[in-house]
């Protein structure tokens, strides 16, 4: 039995009316891409509105189907005096932020698969009290870490002797059994160094894989002692592209040999105990010897797009894309309910383009406005973010950033979503609500007759609420 300490709920933020929230399509800024890449034809989604209604909406089709949830609310503040200081308007207190977690982070439990696991960023003034809360909710059996990501290294602002240079990354899992962080321990007992490689420790590794593609990763090598010419093996692909291939011999990864046996490949290639993620980075540090993940980095990132202007404060790429990698599989489903400028949603399609990967994302992002973006982050920033990854192209067409001179367009389609509300009245626009969610939302022809439709949207929307009431108490009984 544990004590809770330190809540302060405010009255309850989203009231439940009658009225019936759906997602209905974006045309303008939904788009496809048909840029060649592992992303092609992979489905990504764009909600824009609060996340409360989109969860809901969400919970209908994903319950336990999400793989990995990253999560970065606006951080509470003490006073108003602070909002000023903050990029969103919604800049909130810390009551205000704990009660608007709560229902969200009950809903992103649910959506949450069998192994999923839950990421949120937080400011060191609000950890705890947003870790007591995910302990509640999530149960602290699931805690699996509170990881630290270095922000920033100047030391100019140590008004006080105090410089705070890290932000929290609190990780729990959905059932802590079924989980791997950093996939599991290695076993590193065959790496060597017969030949004093000063990469350090190696193994010789297997340099095809199951996944890849005919363009990218299937081609010939050929060894230039012996004129040994060798493909991947049937149904497999070289785990590496064309274009890494000289940088590996280069580097001494891809060895050539002087004799080549009968039946024998050409070369070994050579994997360093070094080149592991989990033996280069762990989790309780996250940048603090690279500083590759300071705000910025993602800064920056913006910048390239063109969009730095609108919007402060975004995380970068590859602290999204090391969180994802640590702990899901090539086809995982990934969401991201504090979208922001659409950080998650670059990160994932990169990690495809890097391992041809299957990923796909659902971002959330109100579209809130500020000075900065006048039309709301949603439109200003986050659809053009990744318009602009996706197809190389701004919606007008143009390209005149920085990041496509550097890089390929990353692909797939976004399909962006508006919440959009019918009243609970029986004839609207001569339909019943039901006819309409169910038209615009699950297609005509789910259910063969309108009691049918109505059964089940009911019955859904219900469960939905009633399951958030169960779960709300049987968590309290289990924590009594
Ligand atoms: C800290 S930012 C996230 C930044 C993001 N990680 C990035 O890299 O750009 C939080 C975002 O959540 C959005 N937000 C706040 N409350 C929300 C709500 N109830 N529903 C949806 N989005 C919300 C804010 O507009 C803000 O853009």
């Amino acid at each position: 039995m544990y004590k809770k300490t330190g809540f302060h709920f405010d009255v309850r933020l989203e009231k439940d009316t009658n009225k019936i929230k759906y997602l209905s399509k974006n045309e303008n800024l939904s788009f496809k891409s048909d840029i060649d890449s592992p992303n092609k034809n992979i489905k990504n989604q764009l909600i824009i509105g609060d996340n409360y209604d989109a969860l809901k909406n969400l919970l209908i089709n994903y319950r336990n189907q999400i793989d990995v949830i990253y999560i970065d609310p606006p951080y509470g503040k003490d006073d108003m005096g602070q909002f000023a200081e903050t990029n969103y308007n919604n800049a909130i207190t810390r009551d205000n932020l704990l009660s608007m977690l709560y229902p969200r982070l009950q809903m992103a439990k649910q959506l949450l698969s069998e192994d999923g696991v839950i990421f949120c960023s937080i400011d060191d003034k609000n950890q705890a009290y947003v870790k007591c809360l995910f302990d509640d909710i999530f149960g602290e059996n699931n805690f699996l870490m509170d990881a630290i990501r270095k922000t920033k290294s100047t030391t100019n602002d140590a008004k006080e002797g105090i410089n705070i240079q890290h932000e929290s990354l609190l990780i729990y899992s959905k059932k802590r059994e079924n989980v791997s962080l950093l996939h599991g321990e290695k076993d590193f007992t065959n790496y060597k160094n017969p030949d004093n490689d000063p990469l350090g420790t190696w193994i010789i590794a297997d340099p095809s894989a199951k996944s890849g593609t005919k363009e990218n990763n299937y081609f010939s090598i050929t060894n230039p002692y012996t004129g040994t010419v060798d493909y991947p093996p049937e149904g497999r692909f070289w785990c590496f592209s064309k274009n890494t291939v000289q940088s590996h011999i280069d580097s001494g990864r891809i060895c050539f040999k002087k004799e080549v046996n009968e039946g024998e490949r050409g070369f070994i290639y050579k994997r360093y105990k070094n080149d592991l993620r989990t033996t280069k980075r762990t989790f309780d540090s996250l940048g603090f010897v690279d500083n590759l993940y300071l705000n910025q980095v993602g800064t920056k990132e913006l910048k390239n797009l063109n969009l730095v202007d609108f919007f402060k404060y975004p995380k970068s790429v590859n602290f999204i894309k090391e969180i994802i990698d640590s702990c899901s599989h090539k086809n995982a489903k990934i969401l991201d309910f504090f979208a922001g400028s659409g950080t998650t949603g670059q990160a994932v399609l990169e990690l495809n383009r890097d391992d041809n990967g299957q990923r796909s994302f659902i971002l959330c992002t109100n579209n809130e406005k500020t000075e900065m973006n006048p039309n709301g982050i949603a439109y200003d920033v986050t659809s053009k973010r990744l318009k602009r990854v996706m197809t190389g192209e701004c919606y007008d067409g143009s390209n005149d950033f920085k990041w496509i001179q550097d890089n390929e367009a990353l692909g797939g389609d976004l399909e962006v979503v508006d919440i959009s509300e019918c009243d609970d009245v029986v004839d609207f626009n001569e339909m019943s609500p039901f006819e309409l969610i169910d038209e615009t939302l699950y297609g005509l022809d789910k259910f063969e007759n309108i009691a049918d439709k109505i059964k089940w949207v009911c019955e859904n929307f219900k469960f939905t609420m009633k399951s958030l009431d169960e779960e709300h108490s049987s968590n309290s009984k289990e924590n009594e």
